[in-house]
């Protein structure tokens, strides 16, 4: 069975792709800081049979990189490694003058250090797979000038060019930047508390996720509500 390891998966996106892979069969390693969540997740993806290993951490901390890695060559090994916990860096958003210094290096640690770190943790993993693939959940954010999404697009902006540079240096890789589109989440709701719009909830956006691995398109920049409808 093809090996995933997929952090921040106890709720929100995160979850959404995990129970979604578990159903094609994928075998999975899944992380999140809250242990309650996570092993409520795990629950539900094992129920198709998948073997999850759901280890409760921080994906600032190298220890817990260490092990999720640890837990993935158990498994078999890494064909797929998708960097979706992230930080805001304030929450609620707020403009530039108010962002605190402190909240930007825990959006850059959470969204890009620790993406890159995964990246180095598993390379000879991926490299020695069939299909090795990175997928980096970026965002809008990371396109636009929003005001008070500075900081984390900032950060989303930073792990884009850093998944770019890795798609050419990794050839044989499929090195892919997904921006989800706006979802009806815990994040979307700490942002922009006052927010009233409907929003997609993650499961809608998944199918975008599911295409790109089935068929496998260059590497690159995607986003995931183009893929719904876009053509075949
Ligand atoms: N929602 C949107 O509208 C939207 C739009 C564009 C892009 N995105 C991107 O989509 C991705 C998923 O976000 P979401 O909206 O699904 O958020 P969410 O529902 O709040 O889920 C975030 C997940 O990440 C985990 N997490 C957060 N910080 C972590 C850390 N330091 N270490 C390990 N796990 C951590 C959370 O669990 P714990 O808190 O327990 O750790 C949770 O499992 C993110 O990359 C986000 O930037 C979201």
């Amino acid at each position: 069975m093809p090996v995933a390891i997929i952090t921040g998966a106890s709720k929100g996106l995160g979850r959404a792709l995990a129970e979604a892979l578990a159903g094609r069969g994928w075998d999975l390693v899944l992380d999140a800081r809250g242990a309650r969540a996570l092993a409520d997740t795990a629950g539900v993806v094992s129920a198709h049979g998948t073997r999850v290993s759901a280890l409760p951490g921080d994906v600032t901390d190298a220890a817990h990189r260490a092990e999720l890695v640890s837990a993935a060559r158990r498994l078999g090994g890494v064909d797929l490694l998708v960097h979706n916990a992230s930080a805001l860096g304030a929450e609620p958003l707020v403009r530039l003058e108010e962002l605190s210094l402190e909240g930007l290096r825990r959006a850059l640690e959470v969204n890009l250090v620790a993406g890159l770190a995964l990246v180095q943790g598993t390379l000879p993993l991926l490299r020695a797979s069939k299909a090795g693939t990175v997928v980096a959940v970026s965002s809008d954010a990371a396109a636009e000038a929003y005001a008070t999404w500075g900081g984390y697009g900032a950060s989303k902006a930073a792990l884009d060019h850093l998944v770019a540079v890795l798609a050419v240096e990794e050839p044989g890789l499929r090195v892919w930047a997904v921006d989800p589109g706006d979802m009806a989440t815990d994040l979307y709701a700490a942002a922009v508390p006052d927010d009233r719009e409907p929003r997609p909830e993650p499961s809608a956006v998944v199918p975008g996720f599911l295409r790109l691995l089935d068929e496998r398109p260059a590497s690159g920049r995607y986003g995931a509500p183009a893929l719904l409808d876009g053509p075949r």
